[in-house]
């Protein structure tokens, strides 16, 4: 019997072996490169785990086979350090594309290194393009927009259509007030600005639900600038498409219908969680079968180790007030969509004597935010930021 490879990748970025649903969401991206002038952008938010970093780098080839230019990394806290890292981030990102070009000898007299470095290739290569910020005069704003305004000069000559900026976890963008830094706010101006001026650089930003609500504080013109996708957890035939799809032409390991339904109500329709467990099924039935024994899907099993590998973690960080709290929300009828400060009041007082007064839950719910647990919506509503926490609570601190 050939040696079997396990097809299923849990793991944050990982291609999954099989990519189910989001045609739509792919579409409402791809939408955006047919505009004349570009006046609007997308941002993908959804939880950790959903399938944002693998859905923008599905988006890539598509997006160069229309002959637009993609670039984009993932944004970490450093590049939002200051309004010159985020500069930094943009002009490495773009120099990749540049260094390949040949740039005319005009374009070198303009950016001023014709002279200087007769040495150097034709290209604009990173140093060029900081060259080109350093020199330019004014604010950061006018610096960077020269640098990109000039790069697509000399990209736009190999025929492509615009460039794509995509940048994944984007809700490590900030503004620093106090340090008067606003690396956001240049990001947002840089490109509305420059969209203004009918340059196509489309702006593609990819991160946790945050990231919208941050945006528009940042710009309340991005409302208007961004078109919002959220990636939802997969539909039921999308979520058996995920299951079976990568095991198709595997004749020893079957799942019966059952065990497709019990792996789909486990994982909540997760990614994240399907292929984790799926991971764990295939093996529990590689197993199983060597053994000759009939296999079903180990719920128990997969569970504990889901609790153990995804979710203890977070929950050891968190106060026993905290958890309090948290298990207040995990008996909430709405736990796994959306709840109010409210609700987590009457329902605490339902539960026990100890309850909490709405600016206590306040202002946990803001500590356990900055902890990643929970988020507040644009609608002032609360939501678990980590997908099917309530379940993990429930079993973790019951309430008696
Ligand atoms: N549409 C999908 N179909 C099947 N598996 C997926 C899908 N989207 C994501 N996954 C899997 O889910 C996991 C998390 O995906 P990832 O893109 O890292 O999520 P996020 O960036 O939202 O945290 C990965 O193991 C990935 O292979
Ligand atoms: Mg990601």
């Amino acid at each position: 019997m050939p040696e079997l490879t396990n097809p299923f990748r849990p793991g944050a970025g990982h291609q999954p072996p099989y990519l189910a649903g989001r045609r739509e969401e792919r579409q409402r991206v791809l939408q955006l490169l047919q505009q004349q002038t570009v006046i609007e952008n997308a941002v993908i938010t959804g939880l950790r785990g959903v399938g944002k970093t693998v859905l923008l780098d599905s988006l890539k080839p598509a997006v160069t086979d229309r002959n637009w230019i993609w670039i984009g990394t993932d944004l970490n806290e450093s590049a939002s350090i200051s309004e010159d890292n985020i500069a930094t981030r943009l002009c490495t990102d773009l120099s990749i594309a540049t260094s390949t070009v040949v740039v005319s000898s005009v374009t070198r007299r303009t950016v001023g290194f014709a002279a200087e470095e007769t040495g150097e290739p034709n290209t604009l290569t990173y140093a060029g393009l900081q060259g080109i910020y350093d020199r330019t005069p004014g604010l950061p704003l006018d610096k960077l927009k020269a640098v990109i305004e000039l790069s697509w000069g000399a990209l736009s000559m190999a025929g492509h259509h615009g460039i794509v900026f995509a940048y994944d976890e984007a809700q490590n963008l900030a503004d620093h007030a106090q340090k008067e830094q606003y690396p956001l706010s240049l990001l947002l101006d840089t490109f509305q600005s420059l969209q203004k001026k009918g340059l196509p650089v489309l702006l593609l930003l990819a991160g946790l639900p945050t990231l919208f609500p941050k945006l528009v504080q940042a710009r309340t013109f991005s409302e208007r600038m961004f078109r919002s996708i959220f990636l939802n957890r997969l539909s039921e035939s999308e979520s058996r498409e995920a299951i079976l799809k990568p095991i198709e032409d595997n004749d020893s390991v079957r799942l019966s219908a059952e065990s497709v339904g019990t792996v789909i109500r486990l994982s909540g329709g997760y990614p994240y969680f399907i292929q984790f467990i799926c991971r764990e099924v295939y093996d529990a039935f590689i197993r199983r079968l060597d053994k000759g024994e009939q296999a079903s899907v180990p719920v128990a099993d997969i569970e504990r180790k889901l609790d153990n590998d995804f979710f203890a973690g977070r929950w050891a960080k968190t106060t026993d007030r905290q958890r309090d709290l948290l298990s207040v929300i995990a008996q909430l009828a709405s736990r796994d969509e959306e709840f109010t400060v409210q609700e987590i009041v009457e329902k605490a007082r339902e539960l026990s004597s100890k309850g909490f007064s709405s600016s206590h839950a306040s202002q946990m719910l803001a500590a356990l935010s900055t902890q990643g647990l929970v988020f507040k919506n644009r609608h002032g509503r609360y939501l678990f930021a980590v997908p099917l926490l309530a379940g993990y609570i429930r079993r973790q601190h019951p309430i008696a």
